[in-house]
């Protein structure tokens, strides 16, 4: 029996990876680590709380100690380490939380990965997941690739683009069996609403401002994120050691227009009169060091991994709008306490 160790699994991604590996792999032992920060949430887990191959254990990857010993103990043979620190708007007011984060955190579990396996690394594999936005920002053409040297502009992009350099230099240094995917935005169920598309459902909803960056001009790329889990599940059984994919949906949204169709979507479900909820769109002062494009190239993955995503963005959005109101429970219980207090701090001087 196969035993992996997948950190974050509390978080919006991490809870999507975490189902699909229970569903797909019953003879796998899931273990799934997180700390519980805000983004943390064992809500998004109910539905597994009693599958036979599950477990929790709560525990901050920043805790060497505590890594070291939960290796020794639980011996996993492969890790999927998606436990990160992961707004940009909070990286700016917090940039050394994501440096003890998801860059210690990271060589912390290298540090243990590569004592822990050591004689035998061909049968154990590290995968870390990453984000397409190391590579930094695009103008109107052209695509990142894996090739793309790495720009990061904000403290979350250069936070994981170190994370992905100390994860190539152990493979390259000590030989340990690494796998990086650099993946574009998601969207999808359990995503907090801190992020574009639930903060604005959410907004939406509670027919409060929709609070737009500068024009809405920056342009993103967005992945329904039962794909993503899709792609890591393949790349993670497929790929050869110390490997890169990027993951993308080659469905590229201007901001304003994303949320336009958003606005379209509500107003239907919600039985308003069209326009209602395009009223509430608000342009505030634009995010420091904003990066203007994002695209990512997956031809890579699709060609020698037969990848490819399942939804078009509109299906999935809608899809999306449905789950955040059939979830009343879970948005009321993740924007009480210390949300109300980001928000605030956030964007309410913020309007232009
Ligand atoms: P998230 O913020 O929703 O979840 C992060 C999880 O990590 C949470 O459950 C949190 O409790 C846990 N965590 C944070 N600090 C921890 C610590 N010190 N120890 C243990 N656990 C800790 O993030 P997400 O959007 O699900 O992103 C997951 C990963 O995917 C991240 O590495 C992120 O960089 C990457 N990624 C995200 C996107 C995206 O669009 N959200 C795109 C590409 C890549
Ligand atoms: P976000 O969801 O924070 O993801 P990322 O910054 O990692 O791409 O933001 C997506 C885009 O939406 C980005 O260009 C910033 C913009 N944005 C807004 O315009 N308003 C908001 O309230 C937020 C959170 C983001």
């Amino acid at each position: 029996m196969k035993k992996i160790l997948i950190t974050g699994g509390a978080g919006f991604i991490g809870s999507h990876v975490v189902r699909q590996f229970i569903k797909n792999y019953a003879d796998y032992q899931i273990i799934n680590l997180d700390k519980l920060t805000y983004a943390g949430n064992l809500l998004n887990l109910t539905d597994l709380e009693d599958a036979p191959n599950y477990r929790f254990i709560k525990g901050d990857i920043t805790d060497a100690a505590f890594i070291s010993e939960l290796f020794q103990t639980e011996k996993p043979d492969a890790v999927i380490h998606l436990a990160a620190e992961s707004h940009v708007d909070r990286s700016i007011s917090n940039p050394m939380e994501f440096v003890m984060t998801n860059v210690i955190g990271t060589v912390n579990l290298l540090n243990a990965a590569k004592e822990s396996w050591k004689g035998d690394y061909a049968n154990h594999r590290f995968y870390h997941v990453s984000t397409d936005e190391v590579y930094g920002s695009l103008g109107e053409t052209g695509m990142f690739t894996e090739t793309t040297a790495y720009d990061p502009h904000s403290p979350y992009s250069a936070s994981k683009a170190s994370s992905d350099h100390f994860v190539r230099a152990y493979h390259d240094t000590y030989g340990l069996d690494v796998v990086i995917s650099n993946c574009s935005n998601n969207y999808g169920s359990h995503h907090f609403p801190e992020k574009l598309i639930p903060l604005a459902i959410n907004n939406i909803k509670n027919n409060k401002a929709v609070p737009v960056y500068g024009k809405g001009e920056n342009i993103r790329d967005w992945l329904w994120v039962e794909d993503h889990a899709s792609a890591i599940d393949r790349i993670f059984h497929q790929a050869k050691a110390g490997d890169t994919y990027n993951i993308g949906g080659h469905n590229e949204w201007k901001n304003i227009d994303l949320i336009q169709l958003l606005c379209r979507i509500m107003d239907e479900k919600l039985g308003r009169e069209s326009g209602t909820s395009a009223a509430l769109i608000t342009y505030v002062t634009d995010r420091a060091g904003h990066d203007l494009r994002y695209a990512i190239d997956s031809g890579k993955l699709q060609k020698e991994l037969n990848w490819t995503p399942s939804l078009q963005f509109e299906e999935g959005l809608a899809k999306t709008v449905d789950w955040y109101l059939e979830n009343d429970e879970w948005l009321e219980n993740v924007t009480s306490g210390n949300y109300q207090d980001y928000y605030k701090q956030q964007y309410e001087y913020n309007e232009q």
